[in-house]
Parts: structure tokens; sequence; C-alpha cells
């Protein structure tokens, strides 16, 4: 199905729109396994997600048609697994520069992925990749951003936000999801002719409390850390007292 909305090569050409759906990736994961080869670039989007997922078997809450919920399928077979945080950087960095040129000042990357605006969350990616050997077969990209929604449940309040908190004014869904593409598909080609450092640098100098002296826990231990990058397997680099560490997702909590 070519879709003329959006003026990109492939990402967003298949466009699937669905009323109500439990979660974008997995339908898009049931349509893999259950019909002829999809394109790459296939995008499943979804006006109502009601039992959307976000990562580490969270919940990924959206009030219906206020937000951005989709999911991309790419099949990035050119990348070896040990690479794979890349995607990761691809994303963020997409969704980074949309973001930014929107909201301006204050947009960072949480890392490992998640989208910041100021000191709260925006947006929040869940990949989900298939492998096969030491390469990756497919990648599920599951994007959730917060646009229209104007009010959290009371436990989100300090932590979460949405672009119509910050600009006062609604913002087209469809729209927004079309420049999401063509911003992800260029970097994604940039990715795929082996800018890997280019790449590795920009997204860590987004990174939320980058070089900032700020407090983290670990194993129930609180302690003052600075974010100084991450490792080409993107572990996260910090500096402690003066020595090298680094961590992986969900080892370490930011603190506020
Ligand atoms: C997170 O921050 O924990 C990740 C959230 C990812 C949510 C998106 S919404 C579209 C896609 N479908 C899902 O079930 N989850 C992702």
């Amino acid at each position: 199905m070519q879709n003329n909305t959006f003026s990109t090569l492939f990402v967003g050409q298949n466009l699937i729109k669905l009323s109500a759906v439990d979660s974008t990736n997995n339908f898009l994961k049931n349509l893999m396994a259950n019909s002829e080869p999809l394109p790459e670039g296939t995008v499943i989007m979804a006006d109502h997600q009601y039992a959307g997922r976000g990562q580490l078997q969270s919940k990924w809450d959206a009030e219906p048609g206020k937000n951005l919920t989709f999911s991309v399928l790419l099949r990035p077979t050119f990348l070896q697994v040990n690479k794979q945080f890349f995607l990761n950087i691809v994303v963020s960095l997409a969704l980074n520069q949309v973001l930014n040129k929107i909201l301006g000042e204050g947009v960072s990357i949480k890392w490992p992925n998640d989208i910041y605006f100021q000191e709260r969350k925006i947006g929040g990616v869940l990949i989900e990749n298939v492998i096969a050997g030491t390469g990756i077969k497919t990648s599920i990209i599951g994007v959730g951003i917060n646009v229209n929604q104007q009010q959290f449940p009371a436990e989100l309040t300090d932590k979460a936000c949405s672009m119509f908190q910050i600009l006062q004014k609604d913002v087209n869904l469809v729209n927004l999801l079309a420049e999401i593409c063509n911003v992800m598909e260029s970097i994604y080609m940039d990715f795929k002719k082996g800018s890997y450092t280019n790449l590795k640098k920009t997204y860590v100098d987004k990174l939320y409390r980058l070089n900032e002296v700020r407090l983290y826990k670990k194993d129930g231990e609180v302690f003052e850390g600075i974010i100084r990058g991450i490792s080409d397997t993107g572990r996260l680099r910090m500096s402690i007292s003066g020595d090298d560490f680094e961590f992986s997702f969900k080892e370490v909590a930011f603190l506020n």
C-alpha cells in the first residue's frame, strides 16, 4: 500500500492505522507471523492501545485518541547482535531531533532511550529484536509519545509530561508521525552506511544529566555519580568518586 502523506522512501509507506489494539508491537509481531512478508518500514499506529507494554514488563498507558503509539518494522540484517544498542541510538536520536525542533531547549535522552523534557518523561521506546545467529533478522521499534494528553494520573504528574502541557496547543498526530518517520529513516540510512562513531557521539551529547553530579542508587546504596557516556555495547559509563564504572539497564536507578 502506497502512502502519500509520508515523503519517505520506506518508513511509513505501508501505514496501518488501527482504532484499537492491545499493543502495536504485538499486532506487528502477529502480522509478521501470519501474513506474506511485510515491507521494511511498515508502521502500525493505534488510536487506542489498551494493553501497551513498556520496558521490563512495565505498562504503557496512553489516553485514547490523544497520543502517538506506533511500531515500526526494520530489517537491520547488516547489524551484529553486539551492536544492537545502535538501534536504540537511531530511534532516540530521531525522537530527540523532532521533539527538539517543536519544543525547543529542554529535550534530552535519558539512557537508554527515554525521551525527557526537562525533568519529566515525554516519550518511551520498546525495541524487540529477532536474532538469527550473530545477526539481527527483524526489529520492532515501539514508540509512545505523550502528545495531546492534558493530565496524567496523580502518581505520574511529577514524572510525565506531554507536548500539550508545554505548548498549550494540540499537535496533529499524523503530521508528527510523518516527521518522526522521515527523520528516523534518514538517521537509519546514515547508520546503514556505517557512521557508528558519529551517531554514538551525537547520542552521548544529548544524554540527560551528562557531566552533572547527581544522585543514583544501586543495590540499596545511594551515591553521587557523573554520567560520562556509554560503552560500545550501550552500557552506561559513570564516574563515581573519581573512578570509572559501567552499568547495564536497571542496574542503576536515577534519583532526584
Ligand atoms: C517505556 O518507556 O517503558 C517504553 C514504552 C513503549 C511504548 C510503546 S507504545 C507503542 C508500542 N507498543 C507497545 O506495546 N509499547 C510500545
